[in-house]
């Protein structure tokens, strides 16, 4: 018979997603992306249009009220958006990361509690694992949970969460049980209006500014017992199994960022004049857009794939996407990098997009696990 050559091919729907949120990203959030960034504002425009186009959180699942989009098409989104304006396209992504652990291990209760006003918009989800003193060590967190009749109450402090004050749900990993260390974390879903709840002031940070980034707090936090995700003690488990799936998608966030200044590259090196001739003429800088492209479909190829296994829940999963972020993220660094350099002087100044590119695509290297964490993460699937 025919070989199968599928690995590879987006399919109809995927293909018409693409054009439909590159349509939106282009209208309204492009000519935007300048000013999200100088300002340092949360873009609620920006959200809205992802809204009501329902590509704020197209993951979830179509008997909570989403659109119960494949993997792949989860990428595309943020692919697309993260094109045009990385901070903006944290919006799907993070929904995606702090909504997963429910989707994965949640009560049908709590399923249908959450996931249909994330569907709606109504809901914007955080993901709240790390700790000032436990960032790539997350099981040393030291935020603690106990149970109170009814209720479970909180106390600790939770660091770098993205959109936090933005939120309205966050998905907070405690410990419950200090003596079983990993498997002593459970999971919680704490929301914006829970008494003893709070949020700090946002860092000033060197990229994707538009998305804030805050400690949260917890004081006597008091939730109804309900809010657990999954059994006591799972909750650390769960957190790893939701960067499986969501480490590939600051993969897609890397690559739309990489593809952003390779465009922009490639239009200005045609229109760029210099010793009588298009600088796309000259073979030096024929060559460093030809390793750009070739790199950023490299990191295309590996984060579809590892799209796909996620889909279907294969085991070497981990393996891909931690892959995925990392060669991704390496390559946006690299792209962006000789990006400003095609631009010459004029790519240091805020006149273009690629400085934004440059300085958003830095982060995609150190949040969801550091590369060297994610490399670790890799070896030990080799080695165990
Ligand atoms: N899925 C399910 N279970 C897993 C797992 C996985 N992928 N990986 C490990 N486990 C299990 C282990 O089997 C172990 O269980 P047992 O004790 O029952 O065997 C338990 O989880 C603990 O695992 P380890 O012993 O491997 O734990 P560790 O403490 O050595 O470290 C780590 C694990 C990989 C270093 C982990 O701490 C890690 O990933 N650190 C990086 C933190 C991180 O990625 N933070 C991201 C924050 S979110 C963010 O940044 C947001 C954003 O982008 C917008
Ligand atoms: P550290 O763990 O202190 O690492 C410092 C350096 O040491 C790094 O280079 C690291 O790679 C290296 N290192 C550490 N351990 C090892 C080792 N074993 N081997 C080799 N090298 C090692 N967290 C959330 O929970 N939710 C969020 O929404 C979120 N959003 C974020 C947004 C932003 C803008 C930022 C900056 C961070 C965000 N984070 C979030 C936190 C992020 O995941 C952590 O910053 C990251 O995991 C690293 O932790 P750390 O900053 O404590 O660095």
């Amino acid at each position: 018979g025919n070989p199968d050559f599928d690995s590879y091919r987006l399919s109809d729907e995927q293909r018409m997603l693409r054009a439909a949120v590159r349509a939106l990203a282009e209208d309204k959030i492009a000519p935007r992306a300048a000013e999200i960034d100088e300002t340092a504002e949360f873009p609620y425009d920006v959200r809205d249009a992802l809204v009501r186009s329902g590509f704020h959180a197209v993951h979830v699942p179509e008997e909570y009220g989403g659109m119960g989009a494949d993997a792949i098409s989860g990428c595309i989104v943020v692919e697309e958006v993260a094109r045009v304006c990385a901070s903006s396209s944290l919006i799907p992504a993070v929904n995606k990361l702090g909504s997963q652990p429910v989707i994965l291990s949640g009560s049908e209760d709590l399923k249908k509690q959450v996931l249909p006003p994330l569907a709606s918009g109504e809901a914007m989800f955080s993901y709240a694992l790390s700790e000032r003193e436990a960032g790539s060590d997350a099981a040393a967190m030291r935020t603690r949970a106990v149970l109170d009749g009814e209720h479970w109450v909180l106390n600790g402090t939770k660091c770098w969460i993205t959109n936090a004050g933005v939120s309205t749900h966050y998905t907070v990993m405690a410990v419950t049980d200090p003596q079983h260390g990993a498997n002593g974390i459970s999971a919680f879903v704490v929301h914006q209006d829970d008494p003893g709840f709070s949020v700090g002031a946002k860092e000033r940070k060197l990229g994707i500014k538009g998305s804030p980034t805050c400690e949260i707090y917890f004081e006597n936090c008091t939730i109804p017992a309900d809010r657990i995700i999954g059994e006591p003690g799972t909750g650390f488990k769960t957190a790893l199994r939701t960067l499986d799936h969501t480490r590939l998608a600051i993969g897609a966030q890397a690559l739309g960022i990489a593809q952003g200044a390779l465009d922009a590259s490639v239009a200005y090196i045609k229109e760029r004049r210099q010793f009588g001739k298009r600088i796309a003429d000259f073979q030096g800088i024929q060559f460093m857009v030809a390793d750009m492209a070739m790199r950023i479909e490299a990191a295309r190829h590996l984060v579809y794939a590892a799209a796909a296994r996620a889909e279907r829940d294969e085991p070497n999963l981990t393996f891909t996407s931690a892959a995925a972020k990392v060669f991704a993220s390496d390559t946006a660094m690299s792209v962006t990098t000789d990006a400003v350099q095609l631009f010459g002087g004029y790519g240091f100044t805020k006149d273009f997009p690629v400085e934004r590119m440059m300085r958003d695509a830095k982060i995609t290297q150190i949040y969801e696990g550091t590369n060297q964490i994610n490399r670790m993460v890799m070896a030990r699937q080799l080695v165990k």
